[in-house]
């Protein structure tokens, strides 16, 4: 066999065996080879194992110097494209006023709506393109990439349009959803949105390919299960995946609705308890943990423990977003995915690539193995434990994106 680079001296490639999403107790099980070596060819792996059963040539051989290789991590969950700050809510929050009620009186998610929709798109494509080139350094090589804080249908598809323009500037993979988040809050208005929504933008995003998924917010202060069921219904009618924000402060029936939908996933769930965790267990959706958000807002923590016993699939994500979690770090949420949300540090591990991928309907990514995207990272250490285990350090030496090293 003939690959264009070899990256050898590999001391313990780490990965998820089998393929697609790993449910329960499986995601435990890691597959660890020691002394191993990685042959890379147009951007994919083409073999891999211990370094001593490589039989072929290379252009380009890479000495990892005894180095633990995982796979790159897969954010299945962000809203980095926004204007402004929320600083002020920040200390606010910190002198005792919830963050529901800062949304009730107009401001949170609504403040970043104006703060965005004032800013320029070269303004937004440059923050957004930094944002993104830290979280790639933290081991991100697959981004998810939300709407959402567009003042409008127009706005909404012009940060569509920003996420199309990163693709250009950053080498991650981006994912684009467009998030419904926020609904006029007049009833009338609101019905004329749902109306519109349904019947005309949403068969516009199938037709011009600027979204693969759909995602809704269901909470009390924005969409209801009700709204939520004919925006998800629109959406399967038109082919496109769907997603659903459920159970961030209230269990309203959103996670289930969305399973009935066959969403992809469900993100949030800090307030799911064991009809959820059920529901979740019987079906194929992925349940997307966000221990920045329980962090940041002081909320409980996703049931990560709980979903892995019934047997649930499980992912982590970091939810980078200005209001509710400001974390660029998937090695620091899979690091919380332990301390928060009571999963091992291989089940975080297999949550932030593997299962991580499942909830973005990406078979290629999230694993090193023949035919796979060459993502991964090189850590700066010879035992991946010290990724889920450190806070704070940089434990990511080199990213490999597509066989290409992130300078
Ligand atoms: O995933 N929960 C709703 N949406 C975002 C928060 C957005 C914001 O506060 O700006 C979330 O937490
Ligand atoms: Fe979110």
């Amino acid at each position: 066999m003939s690959a264009t680079r070899l990256l050898t001296n590999i001391g313990a490639l780490v990965t998820v065996p089998g393929k697609g999403a790993v449910r329960g107790g499986a995601m435990g099980e890691l597959s660890v080879t020691h002394d191993a070596a990685v042959a890379i060819t147009n951007g994919h792996v083409s073999w891999c194992g211990s370094r001593s059963d490589w039989q072929g040539t290379a252009h380009d051989e890479v000495d990892l110097g005894g180095a633990a290789v995982v796979p790159g991590l897969v954010d299945p969950h962000t809203h980095v494209v926004w204007g402004g700050d929320r600083l002020a809510d920040f200390e606010a929050r910190a002198s005792g006023v919830a963050y529901e009620t800062i949304l009730a009186g107009g401001g949170g998610i609504r403040h970043t709506v104006g703060e965005t929709s004032r800013a320029t798109t070269e303004a937004l494509v440059g923050s957004a393109t930094q944002r993104l080139q830290r979280m790639m350094r933290a081991g991100a090589t697959t981004i998810e990439v939300k709407s959402g804080y567009g003042a409008g249908w127009e706005d909404e598809c012009r940060e569509l349009e920003v996420v199309r323009r990163l693709r250009s500037l950053v080498p991650a993979r981006l994912e684009a959803t467009m998030l419904f988040h926020l609904p006029p809050r007049d009833a009338a208005e609101r019905a004329a949105y749902l109306h519109a929504a349904t019947n005309e933008w949403i068969p516009q995003l199938a037709s011009d390919g600027s979204a693969s998924a759909v995602d809704i917010f269901i909470e009390r202060e924005a969409f209801s299960v009700a709204d939520a069921g004919q925006v998800l219904r629109a959406a399967r009618r038109a082919g496109l995946s769907c997603k659903a924000h459920t159970d961030q402060f209230h269990a309203l029936g959103g996670t289930e609705l969305a399973i009935a939908h066959g969403a992809l996933s469900v993100d949030h769930l800090e307030s799911s308890g064991p009809d959820q965790v059920a529901a979740l267990a019987a079906g194929n959706t992925v349940g997307v943990v966000l221990p920045g958000v329980s962090l940041h807002l002081g909320l409980p923590a996703a049931p990560g423990r709980a979903l892995v016993d019934s047997g649930a699939i499980v992912a982590v994500g970091t939810d980078c977003n200005p209001g509710s979690s400001p974390l660029f770090s998937m090695a620091m949420a899979m690091a919380l995915g332990v301390r928060l949300n009571g999963l091992s540090p291989a089940e975080s591990l297999t949550a932030c690539t593997a299962n991580a991928a499942a909830a973005l309907g990406l078979p290629d990514v999230g694993r090193i193995a023949p035919g796979m995207c060459a993502d991964l990272l090189v850590l700066r250490s010879a035992d991946w434990r010290d990724l889920p285990y450190t806070l704070g350090d940089d434990v990511v030496q080199r990213v490999f994106i597509a066989g290409t090293e992130l300078s």
